[in-house]
């Protein structure tokens, strides 16, 4: 345990290391409760680091066996050991080898972080700080090494022992039940990156060849029986390899790749080198347990772990503060991948759809941090859809600033000046800068200033002149720590469009003009508060399509009105933007009806609104997927966010389901056909063309029942009794939930018979319930925890049921009596001591208290308050909790 009060961690604190490790030698004696752990660690010092500096070495709950340098035992009066430290007063000036022999406990292993076991699996978990709970070590991303990897475990309880590289050697160990498998892996890298697994796991086998030829072997490892379930992920796997071949010119170096999952793990996957380690929940998929969501995650899910490989195990980061370097960039890879793989323009709204869902609410609250942060208390909680989702939006803002092939000169200078090292945000847009001519000081700003800026644009066409004038201005609000913002460099990219539909050519004059590149391109850069631009030549009064395909993750206030919102979801070239237009036209009717409910009113009626989704429908009939995106309206918790402040769960939940109920009553007969036209014909197929008729037929039965909800009601209750796959029968379960009474309570029992040997659909059904908008539900959480199939110790488990409250169930959570809070500040509580990072994860759902009305707040802030009293916190509730009410 590590009892002395954290510390924050700073950017400018810095230094080299003292010392590097050149190789590792690990020899490792599988065991339950006490497994040997032997490593031999060449040190030498660090030509950049102090020189005769003590060597200070991390640990976290180890107990020393043994320690030997140079072969001989080291006087007392120069080595200190505790469970979180060894060091080495005055080390040798030369290379050394330093052996220590620890013992570790895999079973008692609950953070599920270093090695510990998944059910019957022995694994490890080492990033970010896991490698210190195996052995003592420097272990920090810019200290790299060449591990050698010796596993000995009973055969009977690990046929199967992975790590990282290459398989050099195995066999029995003569005279015993034991064997034992000995691996390389000849990339140095960053000790977060080793990985261990040991069970009894079944396997399927392919082989990938590269480019240049080579042949790699490779491998998903599953528990027995469920091998036909990692198909899917095998092909994700092979595509991903291929991809990166072409789109970023990227081969696998290895001979074999590995994959393993596991049923306990804390986030979604692991990069580690060679080995890749998953939640099964990203592996495992069969048609009739993973909807089509679930598949689409997988192939995601894979890619970025697999990308991975380039950047971040490659080019590491050299230290934490560098996390965007990797996991940004990685999730522009993978999105990247996904919408090459399946629909450009409905990846970019479903990657838009969770940027605002998850990051904006983030930037927005007392959690805001930077993209490259400058200080941390506990590293765990910074792998935030800040890192990852705007650390990805500002690479693809940078690639819509210096345009394509700029953008791949500079990747491919980075991978070429970096490879082998462990890299800065500096280092890496350095690279760009370079190939691309531009000083991208004031662009960095986007690593550096935290907030969502918000853009506003005023248009007004002046007809005597035949102008069109664009005035945008930008704004950025304090976020913690940032009471003053500069501005951003923000790229808009956008086009005029005619009343009629028609794409206007953009044009500017002398005065208030346009780069001729900016025009040429259809981006205009707002780098300054303000900026006019006047465009000639418009003959007629258009409306101004701004931030086609989301340019830049910024909110966009605009001055257009209900027409011209509606002739852009029929007319804008720009799919994205039809999609959007469609989502503010929904915004602004549902804020409407909120402040309306909340004044004893009745929710606005608006038929214009439906007749332009009727239109939608009918015009996207060759673009399901697209068709669906744009009649699912924002969400409850986008209007949360939207409203800002005083936010009232109970009056947004009304709204929305008016809404929807006139929608659905409106719409009804074109809802009930196009539902009908898409019932599954064929074999099933998991691609996208299958799953976007799926996603409109959903879409459609989801809108139809809220509207005509006893005929609803009984088609989803047919669906659900006849469907042939998950995602059929989960959307017509969710349908049933909603409505109270017997048949919902049957339809749970029915899908809880059908799938209780299957973890992963459970925990669907968990969600299902967690979910429901109704007061009792809080009462049922507690009761399915007490459920056999529920288990605190599981993550899964613990998100399906409890995150799902907590981030799912906008009003139950949001209980005006405080209750959701209560129960959740309890959980928190209970789940620090066996599994903090989850649990500091969990209490994360507190991040936008400071904006709902005022009893709410305070309940809510008495619940955080009561968490952060408590004796013994981790470092890492103990952050978020502190920062949550600073
Ligand atoms: N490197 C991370 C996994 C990780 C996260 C390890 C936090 C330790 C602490 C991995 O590459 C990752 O980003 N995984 C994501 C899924 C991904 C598709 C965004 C995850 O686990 O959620
Ligand atoms: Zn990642």
């Amino acid at each position: 345990m590590r009892t002395d009060v954290a510390q924050p961690v700073r950017l400018a604190d810095y230094r080299p290391p003292d010392y590097l490790i050149d190789t590792v030698v690990l020899d490792v004696l599988l065991h339950d409760t006490e497994t040997r752990v032997r490593a031999k660690l060449s040190i030498r010092p660090n030509p950049a680091g102090r020189a005769g500096a003590p060597l200070v070495l991390d640990g976290d709950e180890l107990t020393a066996k043994k320690i030997l340098l140079d072969g001989q035992d080291i006087s007392p009066e120069t080595i200190f050991v505790a469970p979180d430290q060894l060091t080495l007063a005055s080390p040798p000036r030369q290379p050394f080898v330093l052996e220590i022999e620890t013992e570790i406990n895999p079973s008692a292993n609950t953070k599920l972080m270093g090695l510990y076991r998944s059910g019957p699996v022995y694994c490890t978990q080492c990033e970010a700080e896991g490698f210190r709970r195996i052995t003592y070590f420097l272990d920090r991303p810019d200290v790299l090494s060449v591990y050698t990897t010796r596993i000995e475990a009973a055969v009977s309880e690990a046929p199967i022992l992975l790590s990282n590289g290459n398989k050099i050697d195995a066999g029995p160990i003569d005279g015993t039940d034991r064997h034992f498998a000995v691996w390389h892996d000849p990339f140095p890298k960053p000790s977060y990156l080793f990985a261990l697994v040991g069970g009894d796991l079944g396997s399927i086998h392919d082989e990938f060849t590269t480019v240049s030829g080579r042949k790699v072997a490779l491998g998903i490892y599953v528990e027995h029986g469920k091998e036909k379930s990692a198909v899917y992920a095998m092909d994700a796997l092979k595509r991903s390899m291929a991809w990166d071949e072409t789109a970023f010119g990227r081969e696998y170096d290895l001979d074999m790749f590995n994959i393993v999952a596991v049923s306990s793990f804390n986030m979604g996957a692991m990069e580690n080198k060679g080995l890749n380690v998953f939640n099964d929940k990203y592996v495992l998929a069969l048609p009739e347990t993973a909807t089509d969501t679930d598949y689409a995650n997988i192939e995601a899910v894979i890619a970025h772990e697999y990308f991975h490989n380039w950047t971040g195990n490659r080019i590491t980061c050299r230290d934490w503060f560098q996390l965007c370097l990797k996991e940004g960039l990685t999730v522009f890879r993978d999105h990247e991948f996904s919408a090459d793989q399946r629909s450009r323009a409905v990846r970019r709204i479903a990657d838009v759809r969770t940027l605002r869902a998850a990051q904006f609410p983030e930037d927005a609250g007392p959690l805001a941090h930077n993209v490259r942060p400058d200080t941390y208390l506990e590293i765990n909680n910074f792998y935030t859809a800040t890192i990852y989702e705007k650390g990805s939006e500002i690479i693809r803002m940078l690639k819509v600033l210096i345009g394509e092939t700029a953008f791949r000169a500079g990747m491919d200078l980075y991978f070429d000046r970096y490879d082998g090292t462990a890299a800065t945000i500096e280092n890496f847009i350095s690279c760009f800068a370079e190939v691309s001519h531009r000083d991208l000081t004031q662009f960095s700003r986007w690593y550096h200033q935290a907030g969502t800026p918000l853009v506003e644009a005023q248009t007004s066409y002046d007809a005597a002149k035949q102008t069109f004038t664009l005035d945008l201005k930008q704004s950025c609000k304090p976020t913690p720590g940032q009471d003053h913002k500069e501005p951003f460099v923000i790229p808009i990219e956008l086009g005029l469009v005619a009343a009629d539909g028609a794409p206007i050519a953009l044009q500017t004059g002398t005065e208030d003009g346009a780069s001729a590149d900016e025009l040429a391109r259809g981006v205009l850069e707002l780098s300054t508060p303000e900026r006019r631009v006047t465009f000639c030549d418009v003959a007629t009064p258009p409306v101004a399509s701004l931030l086609r395909g989301f340019s830049a993750p910024v909110r966009l206030s605009q001055s257009v009105n209900e027409n011209e919102l509606i002739a852009l979801v029929a007319h804008d070239s720009d799919s994205f933007n039809r999609w959007q237009a469609a989502q503010t036209y929904a915004t602004r009717l549902l804020l409407r009806s909120v402040d309306l409910v909340r004044s004893g009113g009745k929710p606005c009626e608006d038929e214009a609104f439906g007749e332009a989704l009727y239109r939608a429908i009918e015009s996207n009939i060759g673009d399901p997927a697209f068709a669906a995106q744009v009649i699912s309206l924002p969400s409850e918790a986008d209007m949360a966010r939207e409203i800002g402040e005083n936010v009232d769960p109970d009056a947004i939940h009304v709204a929305k389901q008016a809404l929807r109920a006139a929608l659905g009553r409106q719409l009804a007969p074109i809802l009930l056909q196009t539902y009908e036209r898409l019932a599954p014909e064929g074999a099933y197929s998991p691609d996208a063309a299958a799953a976007g008729r799926r996603a409109l037929r959903t879409a459609c039965l989801d809108l139809y029942a809220a509207g005509v909800p006893d005929e609803g009601g009984a088609l989803a209750q047919r669906q659900f009794e006849t469907a042939q796959t998950m995602t059929d029968e989960i959307a017509a379960l969710g349908i049933l939930t909603h409505v109270p009474g017997e048949r919902r309570e049957q339809a749970l029992d029915t899908f809880y018979q059908r799938h209780s040997s299957e973890p992963l659909v459970i925990d669907k059904w968990f969600i299902l319930q967690a979910t429901i908008p109704e007061k009792g539900t809080l009462a049922r959480v507690k009761k399915l925890m007490e459920h056999p199939a529920f288990s605190l110790t599981n993550p899964n488990r613990v998100r399906s049921l409890i995150g799902a409250f907590a981030s799912g169930n906008q009003t139950q959570f949001n209980a005006a009596d405080g209750s959701g809070y209560h129960f959740l500040a309890e959980i928190v509580i209970g789940l620090d001591r066996t599994n903090p990072q989850v649990a500091a994860r969990l209490l994360a759902a507190f991040k936008s208290w400071r904006a709902l009305e005022s009893k709410r707040s305070a309940l809510a802030e008495a619940a955080l308050r009561r968490v952060a009293q408590v004796n013994d916190l981790s470092a890492d509730v103990k952050d978020i909790a502190g920062r949550s009410l600073a």
